[in-house]
């Protein structure tokens, strides 16, 4: 089958290919404050690294149904227009229902967190602080907000990385990610994914390896 997304007949058709294609998404759950210092949680999975140097972070955040271009609908992405920092918090199991918790649309003055029952520890870069539970986080500092239709597209620079130390191999450092079990978003609302137990791996060749591997399997033939 093919979709055309300008097909109007189908008003949720992109996104509701998009996420079932674009799986497993990472999660960005992010904690923001308003200019009064009022702290904000939401997660994102619109989300992903896309550089390494500096390194840098994309969100995208729509605006609510109903609001036109121009106007910015979320609290998130209000908050980090107006301060300009924010931090990603890492989602594992264990703060999965938190996590969801904190998708519901609060008005402005309510703070998810405390909701959801959590405690938050101050940042080290950022005014913003951390979600104390959370196994990682990245302070970010907006660079650009690209908006493209109902859409923003946050870049951020991550200005400092928190690694709980049991998920921290200091010979890299690398992540211990399979320890870490982190979550994904899939599919459709309330729909995630486990990656405890779920990791394989292949080799890495090199071009001579790959050469090499291709001349035995000749020689066996
Ligand atoms: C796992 C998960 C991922 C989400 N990803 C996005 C996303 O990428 N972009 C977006 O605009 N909303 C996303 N949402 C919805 C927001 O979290 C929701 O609109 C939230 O109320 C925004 O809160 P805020 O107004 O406090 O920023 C997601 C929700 C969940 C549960």
């Amino acid at each position: 089958m093919h979709f055309d997304p300008a097909d109007t007949a189908h008003p949720h058709l992109a996104y509701n290919l998009l996420i079932g294609l674009v799986a497993p998404r990472p999660i960005a759950w992010i904690t923001s404050h308003n200019l009064e210092g009022r702290v904000n949680a939401a997660p994102f999975s619109a989300f992903n690294y896309v550089g390494t140097e500096p390194p840098l972070v994309a969100v995208g955040v729509g605006n609510r149904p109903g609001s036109g271009p121009g106007v910015v609908g979320k609290d998130t992405a209000r908050n980090i227009r107006d301060t300009r920092e924010f931090v990603i918090n890492v989602v594992d199991e264990t703060l999965a229902e938190a996590m969801n918790l904190c998708a519901i649309d609060f008005p402005p003055d309510v703070n998810e967190l405390d909701i959801a029952g959590l405690a938050t520890v101050p940042s080290t870069k950022v005014a913003v602080p951390r979600i104390a539970g959370a196994p990682a986080a990245l302070e970010c500092r907006e660079v650009t907000t690209m908006e493209i239709g109902r859409s923003r597209i946050i870049l951020g620079e991550v200005v400092s990385f928190y690694v709980k130390d049991e998920f921290v191999d200091p010979a890299g450092p690398y992540v211990l990610a399979e320890k870490l079990h982190a979550i994904g978003r899939m599919n459709g609302r309330g729909s995630y994914v486990r990656t405890r137990g779920a990791f394989f791996s292949i080799p890495r060749l090199t071009r001579e390896e790959w050469e090499k591997g291709r001349g035995k399997a000749k020689g066996k033939a």
